[in-house]
């Protein structure tokens, strides 16, 4: 069977990681979370004061910084890794998710992780979830999706994604970070987040994980 490309892009928190993985796992597929790898970048940042504004210093770093993703047979998930050490619980907290979006402006950072993300699925047989995957990091890709959800909903399900990880988070602090990213992810320069022409829209504010998963695998299968 012919492997293609699955480029799932759309706003925070309308469902598209775990969208991905099952889709993946059900075509035996490799998954891969671009949004990990922006948050480990802004990790990196914070841990080791890098100014984002200094082009010399966001140089320096991204020449250290080194991404993996490895698979952990406890969790059953692929868990991401900055420089060989597991960061997969500290990128999913607060305090990067204040700072991604600001990182994620950055030319030099974006050129960077765009490289490594078509490395990853050079080989086709891949299901990549971000904002720019359909647009920018693979025009290309066979099947493309376009995730959307009702803003409430979606922060109802950040707020309990966050519990389920022992972070207790105000409704409304969840709703100001979801607001401020989706403003900075669609307005900035360089490759903002927006539906390709040729990619599906799936709103998930009434549907089941099965339904979402039934829907990609069925389009996936007709283009096989
Ligand atoms: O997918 P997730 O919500 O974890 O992504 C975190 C942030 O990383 C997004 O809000 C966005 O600023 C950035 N991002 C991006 N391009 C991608 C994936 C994520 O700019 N392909």
């Amino acid at each position: 069977m012919k492997k293609i490309v699955i480029a799932i892009d759309g706003y925070s928190a309308c469902g598209k990681s775990s969208t991905a993985k099952r889709v993946a796992a059900q075509l035996n597929y490799a998954y891969i979370d671009t949004g990990a790898m922006y948050r480990a970048v802004t990790y990196y940042f914070l841990q080791h004061f890098v100014n984002p504004t200094n082009p010399k210093a966001v140089e320096q770093a991204l020449k250290t910084i080194g991404i993996e993703f490895h698979y952990n047979p406890k969790t059953g998930e692929n868990e991401t890794y900055l420089n060989g050490l597991n960061v997969e619980k500290e990128i999913r907290g607060m305090e990067v998710s204040e700072r991604v979006s600001e990182v994620s402006t950055l030319p030099r950072v974006r050129s960077c992780m765009v490289e490594l993300q078509r490395k990853m699925g050079k080989k086709k047989g891949v299901v990549m979830d971000g904002r720019d995957i359909g647009t920018t990091v693979f025009p290309d890709a066979e099947l493309k999706i376009f995730m959307t959800a009702d803003f409430n909903e979606r922060a109802a399900r950040r707020q309990q994604e966050l519990l389920e990880k022992k972070q207790l988070v105000a409704l409304e602090a969840v709703k100001e970070n979801l607001a401020k990213r989706d403003h900075i992810d669609t307005t900035r320069a360089e490759s903002p987040l927006r539906k390709a022409e040729d990619a599906y829209v799936i709103d998930t504010t009434h549907t089941t994980m099965d339904e979402q998963v039934g829907m990609i695998l069925d389009m996936a299968r007709t283009t096989i």
